[in-house]
């Protein structure tokens, strides 16, 4: 087979007489086209010997590779001395992508955690699949325990070992266990439950603090809750502690907000962490003390923005969305 020593050679010097795109094509294809020298050449290969055919196929693909990067590079430089043609109207408007923003549920969250970790608490990150231990039994929901109906949930396996959490405060233990008291740290993200209607989802996102240290009191409870309420509505609240029942916080409370028209609305659980949670993570209950909370972050955010809706957030409704075109 005679391997034709001359053709980059050649296409160089047709190319540079090239003056638009349809010569281009054209000087293009009679090099690497269908009935080119080297599209034939490659085509008889198949008649070689095996050896003949690996040497000469190595050479006539160095040479297609040389000859593909010199179409490139003169199709470029061809486009860019088109731009600068005349018939470029520089002054037509770009064509717009969109940025796009931030959801909601993200602005509200970030806008969560910041003010936290001004107040130096650390951000932990859970995780959305939790055994039946962390979520309930380390949290002193044992087995059957009534509390548990109010979480019907999403279970992974027939024994019922695995699930999506139910809520945030099973990071209570992942936090103590890994980094030990004392311990500030605020955990959102998303939990699941069997539920759905315009207040409910099966998936929504919570936000759960902890403090344990050696003077963890209601009182600071009460005062970190209320500033927060205040510094997230922008303005003094009226806040209400009810008592409730959680089995992980002993006394427990529901917060609620007075909301204009709306009267009281329930927005965060809270207590004191109970002993026998700090006991299970090796925390000494004579020696420290907890208190804990978790919001709603969709029922924060529907009050915020005035939404009615919960579903609204996940319904993609990008004329929904983009109401929320705010940065923080
Ligand atoms: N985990 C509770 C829920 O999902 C909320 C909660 C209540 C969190 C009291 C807490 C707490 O930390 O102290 O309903």
């Amino acid at each position: 087979m005679q391997i034709p020593k001359d053709l980059i050679e050649k296409a160089n010097d047709k190319l540079s007489r090239v003056a638009n795109s349809a010569e281009f094509y054209q000087v293009r294809s009679a090099f690497l086209g269908k009935s080119s020298q080297l599209t034939q050449l490659f085509g008889s290969l198949r008649d070689l010997p095996k050896e003949d055919k690996i040497k000469f196929a190595k050479e006539l693909n160095a040479i297609k590779s040389e000859l593909e990067g010199i179409f490139e590079r003169a199709f470029d430089s061809l486009g860019s001395s088109n731009q600068s043609s005349a018939n470029l109207d520089l002054t037509l408007p770009g064509i717009d992508h969109g940025l796009g923003t931030l959801h909601p549920i993200s602005v509200i969250t970030q806008k969560i955690t910041s003010y936290f970790e001004q107040n130096h608490y650390s951000v932990f990150f859970g995780n959305e699949i939790e055994s039946d231990f962390f979520n309930f039994e380390a949290l002193n929901f044992p087995a059957n325990h009534p509390a548990r109906q109010m979480h019907d949930t999403f279970y992974l396996d027939d024994e019922q070992k695995y699930l999506m959490r139910t809520h945030t405060s099973n990071t209570q233990i992942h936090a103590m266990m890994k980094y030990g008291v004392p311990l500030k740290m605020l955990s959102p993200g998303r939990v699941y439950r069997c539920d759905s209607d315009n207040t409910h989802l099966p998936m929504f996102t919570q936000a759960e603090g902890l403090v344990v240290d050696q003077n963890a009191s209601f009182g600071k409870l009460k005062g970190t809750l209320i500033n927060f309420l205040n510094h997230f509505f922008d303005q003094e609240m009226e806040v209400r502690f009810r008592p409730s029942y959680f089995p992980f916080t002993e006394p427990s409370a529901e917060v609620d907000i007075r909301f204009g028209k709306k009267g009281w609305l329930e927005v965060l659980g809270c207590g004191m962490v109970h002993p026998n949670v700090l006991i299970g993570c090796g925390v000494d209950p004579n020696q420290f003390t907890g208190f804990a909370f978790g919001m709603g972050i969709e029922r924060l955010a529907m009050l915020y923005y005035g939404v009615e809706d919960i579903r609204d957030f996940y319904s993609s409704n990008l004329e929904f969305l983009k109401q929320f075109n705010t940065s923080l």
